[in-house]
């Protein structure tokens, strides 16, 4: 993927097992500050995710369709390798509360570790998105709560074509 000299690309990796209103907000606004934002959907069997990447992909096109510097990409493999084939530095995380705090501190550490020169930026969730998460969606799916507002018209729909969801 090529981009200008000057632009600078952005990466927001994630399960997206599905993609939710909180994660697009976060790519929404990473979009405002950074030139190009990829959203990156981990290729994970180890997760044991209840959408294939290629459904997680998919939906996460089409929740971000609106966004013209916004674009979906599948990987594999240690995010920094992928993080430095795509020629960024940054990668995006959202924060809901504190209890992510630990995992992600830990995360960036991480990553920190195997690449300096690669810098993690964290985007505080918007209050109202603060207690959602795509496995609490899920949950409230399986005993027929109402999921409007969580979570984008196409992941409703494709929840509702599979109509179960592990
Ligand atoms: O949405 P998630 O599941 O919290 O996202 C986690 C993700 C995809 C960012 C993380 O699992 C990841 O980067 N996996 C790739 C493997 C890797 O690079 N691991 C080392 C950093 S801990």
């Amino acid at each position: 993927m090529s981009l200008n000299k000057n632009n600078i690309r952005a990466v927001y990796p994630g399960s997206f097992d599905p993609i939710t209103n909180g994660h697009i907000c976060i790519a929404q606004r990473a979009a405002k500050i950074f030139d190009e934002v990829i959203v990156a959907v981990l290729i994970n069997a180890q997760k044991n995710p209840s959408f294939s990447v290629e459904e997680r992909q998919k939906m996460a096109e089409e929740a971000l369709a609106d966004f013209h510097n916004v674009r979906v990409c599948a990987f594999s493999g240690l995010l920094v390798n992928f993080i430095r084939s795509l020629d960024s530095r940054i990668i995006i995380r959202g924060l809901r509360a504190m209890s992510d705090f630990e995992y992600e501190f830990q995360m960036a550490l991480m990553n920190r570790q195997l690449a300096p020169d690669i810098e993690t930026f964290f985007i505080v969730t918007e209050p109202q998105y603060s207690y959602l998460s795509s496995s609490a969606v899920k949950d409230i799916f399986k005993f027929n709560g109402d999921i409007s507002g969580m979570v984008p018209e196409c992941v409703i729909n494709r929840i509702l074509l599979e109509g179960n969801v592990k």
